[in-house]
């Protein structure tokens, strides 16, 4: 008698009161190991913690272990330069300083990424413009990006979302066509590549995120890469009070630069850099737990699982699902619903459209002006209306759904269970009407 009790809470709905199949939370996403202590306590005995002075001269670049990370990054990604910051935030804003792009500029990206993407944008003073994603790949959508160029645009950059290139073969041709450069956000795709070639190396200027839900952590910190040699020195200069160090610097003639303290850590750098060595492993440990999950949810009709376009390498920061409602027979928010009951957070459709946030509905960017959406010497006339990007706006609000269950130290016991609560929510969809 009691036997039976048991099992039918077992089987009940946690979200009507039943036992939820995770008894207990599975492990954090935090990749940090005994290689990246040893490194770490390494850095606090032998002395300085950072050794950037923003000055010309030999503090201008930063300490030993800073410089060992970018060294190990360019040949990692078999590019010309590496500038380490401290956050993707700030490398992308130093992208955006590095390329002159100002007040009056426009620069094309997708919706659907990190607010992040969009205000290094603003925080130049450039108007961000925004194209429609790929209903398949989640990046941005070429040919929605070619009807938004204008006299304004500098750049497009492309967010290799998710951990997968953006389609390039086109967007490289736009760009040509049209004479702008192509800045990479590849804050989620590390070691991901386009045709044998790795994402953050194909545009102009690419740049890489180690915050700590990333697969390479470091707390915080990322990195800017390029083969352009004047790009590299603006990315520095950028990165480390360029205006006052470029007083100094007699043979610099590439013009002004602004400059911040954008300067990453020797502690950072160290733990990054074990991260670096070790992120083929990590990549690779993502890979076969998303090959294991696809395997068991191929069958349910309903879901469409990631996808892989033709000769990309995908290095998965998340799994992502497509929910299609009529053939799951239950929608994508009960589904979220009752998984999270089960104990499995789950995304409700990854990020709202940035043009939909209240910042760029108001136009409002600094303090009470319109800045710069309406300014002098800017007659373009960007568009934030509600509809602009309909496949992004649609997997927002209806379809998508993501879960971090792939991401080692988790296992494929914890993905076995993430099955189960699936099959139990979906054995029981008629009550989550
Ligand atoms: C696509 C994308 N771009 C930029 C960032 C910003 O990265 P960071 O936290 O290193 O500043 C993130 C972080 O989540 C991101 O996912």
């Amino acid at each position: 008698m009691k036997r039976k009790k048991a099992h039918t809470s077992e089987s009940k709905l946690a979200l009507r009161g039943g036992t939820p199949v995770l008894k207990q939370p599975y492990p954090p996403v935090y990749t940090v190991g005994k290689r990246e202590i040893v490194e770490a306590i390494k850095v606090l005995k032998e002395g300085p913690l950072s050794d950037f002075l923003g000055v010309a001269g030999e503090y201008f670049l930063g300490g030993k272990r800073v410089r060992s990370l970018e060294h190990a990054f360019t040949k990692k990604f078999k590019v010309k330069h590496a500038v380490s910051f401290n956050s993707a935030t700030t490398a992308l804003h130093g992208a955006i300083v590095t390329l002159g792009i100002g007040p009056g500029d426009e620069v094309i990206l997708p919706p659907y990424t990190m607010s992040a993407s969009a205000m290094a944008v603003l925080m130049n003073g450039a108007v961000p413009v925004f194209a429609d994603i790929d209903e398949m790949t989640f990046c941005i959508d070429v040919e929605s990006a070619r009807t938004r160029i204008t006299k304004h645009t500098k750049a497009i950059m492309a967010v290799n979302l998710f951990g997968q290139a953006a389609d390039f073969e086109p967007l490289l041709a736009l760009a040509r066509e049209h004479n702008i450069k192509i800045i990479e956000d590849n804050a989620q795709a590390p070691a991901a590549k386009w045709r044998g070639r790795y994402t953050g190396t194909i545009g102009d200027i690419g740049v890489f995120s180690f915050n700590f839900h990333k697969t390479m952590q470091s707390g915080e910190g990322g990195v800017l890469v390029t083969n352009n040699d004047g790009y590299a020195l603006r990315a520095q200069l950028c990165r480390n009070h360029g205006e006052s160090v470029v007083d100094g610097m007699s043979a610099y003639d590439g013009g002004p630069v602004f400059g911040s303290n954008y300067r990453m850590t020797e502690l950072t750098a160290a733990i990054a850099e074990v991260q670096l060595s070790r992120l083929d492993f990590l990549n690779a440990k993502n890979q076969a737990l998303v090959r294991y999950l696809s395997k068991q949810l191929s069958a349910i009709p309903g879901l469409t699982l990631p996808y892989v376009a033709s000769g990309n390498k995908h290095v998965y920061f998340a799994y992502v699902i497509k929910v299609d409602e009529k053939k799951l027979g239950i929608s994508r928010d009960r589904l979220v619903e009752a998984m999270r009951a089960e104990g499995f957070p789950m995304s409700r459709g990854y990020q709202k459209p940035l043009y939909l946030y209240k910042l760029f509905q108001e136009q409002q960017a600094f303090n009470n002006t319109h800045f710069p959406f309406k300014s002098e010497g800017y007659d373009g006339a960007p568009d934030y209306s509600k509809g602009i990007c309909p496949v992004a706006e649609r997997l927002y609000e209806k379809e998508l759904t993501m879960t971090q269950i792939c991401q080692h130290p988790r296992t494929k016991k914890h993905i076995d269970l993430f099955v189960q609560a699936l099959k139990k929510v979906l054995a029981h969809k008629n009550e989550l009407q």
